[in-house]
């Protein structure tokens, strides 16, 4: 069962050897409350995934301010009593030899509650509230927000920042023709998204990571698809943004209906290839095998997984030889 992989050599981001190349994908567990303060769950969760293995380990989409949460029970990175807890993740995750990220996060038009906002006031399928579109001011305070949360998340004691600008969130709706025919300078689909890299850089220690979630593609003909993607991060000043992390979707409902096995792969290879940066990806893996692959094939640097650590947080404690039990742990061990 036990093999030797390249998911199992170590990648080297900024100043942080992250001992292999697998990544826990920010999952958001929907187990706070309208506080936004992290739980005991959360605790455990972060903690047992550190213990499997797992590199780098993400904390789920955080919430920069309340209007712009998924869920009523995200975890909030907007006041700075969210600090305390956060920090308990990220050491947590560190003490069991993990680089500990957190993703930050504005919902945008697909946000709870009321204040809605959005680039342009285009209502997303399916949702019962029509965005405000935001006006500079709303603009420069969502960024100072984002520039806000890179801060605490600093404090907090995290290696590494995820700015989520996939899956049709704030940042990704700014970036598509879907959700945003602005006639100001946000019309332009790179300009919020590279104002946020820019504030996030400006609080964000030189020696910490940052890293940009995209959508490579929104699966739809009037939406952005992967050459928009890259022209979009090529117009972006991405000086110090260590990884660029490839999904895709999120902002309308796909004209695809299937994907199979590692389907988002191929965007994370375009963007590598062009871009010349490393790349997460990733995209329904089902065991190691595919993961491998993609790295041997250099479709990217670290490979994502979500749902396989969910089933089974150890997996990779029994598929990846170099991996070291948890010394309370080690009697479990089964020899090759
Ligand atoms: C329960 C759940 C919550 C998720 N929450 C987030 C999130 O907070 N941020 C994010 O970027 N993606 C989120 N995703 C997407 C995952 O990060 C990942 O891209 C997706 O599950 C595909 O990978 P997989 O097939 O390995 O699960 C979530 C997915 C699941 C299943």
């Amino acid at each position: 069962m036990y093999m030797n992989t390249k998911l199992e050599t170590s990648i080297l981001l900024n100043q942080y050897h992250i001992k292999n190349r697998l990544v826990m994908a920010p999952m958001c567990m929907y187990q706070s409350d309208d506080t936004g303060i992290v739980k005991p769950f959360h605790e455990a969760h972060y903690y047992m995934h550190a213990l499997g293995g797992i590199g780098l380990v993400m904390v789920e989409a955080t919430a920069i301010d309340p209007n712009g949460r998924i869920s009523l029970n995200d975890l909030g990175i907007w006041s700075d009593d969210h600090i305390k807890g956060l920090g308990v993740l990220s050491s947590r995750i560190k003490e069991a030899g993990s680089i500990s990220c957190i993703q930050i996060n504005h919902a945008g038009r697909k946000a709870v509650g009321h204040d809605i906002l959005g680039p342009s006031s285009i209502q997303l399928e399916g949702k019962e509230h029509v965005p405000k579109e935001m006006t500079l001011e709303d603009i420069s305070h969502t960024i100072k927000n984002f520039q806000n949360a890179a801060m605490r998340a600093d404090k907090a004691g995290f290696d590494m920042v995820e700015i989520h600008a996939a899956h049709g969130y704030l940042v990704s709706q700014f970036m598509s023709p879907l959700s945003n025919e602005r006639n100001d300078a946000y019309g332009l689909k790179h300009q919020f998204l590279n104002d946020v890299i820019q504030a996030v850089k400006e609080v964000w220690p030189v020696e910490k990571a940052i890293s940009v979630r995209i959508s490579g593609t929104e699966y739809h003909h009037e939406g952005f698809d992967i050459d928009d993607v890259i022209e979009i991060l090529k117009a972006c000043d991405l000086d110090r943004v260590d990884i660029i992390h490839v999904s895709s979707g999120g902002n309308i409902r796909p004209n695809v209906t299937s994907f199979e096995e590692g389907y988002q792969l191929p965007l994370a290879r375009k963007i590598k290839q062009q871009l010349n940066m490393k790349t997460i990806g990733g995209g329904l893996l089902k065991d190691h095998i595919i993961g491998e692959h993609a790295l041997i094939h250099e479709d990217c640097d670290m490979v994502f997984y979500g749902r396989l650590l969910l089933r089974d947080p150890f997996y990779f404690l029994r598929h990846i030889d170099s991996l070291e039990f948890p010394t309370p742990y080690k009697r479990g061990k089964l020899t090759p």
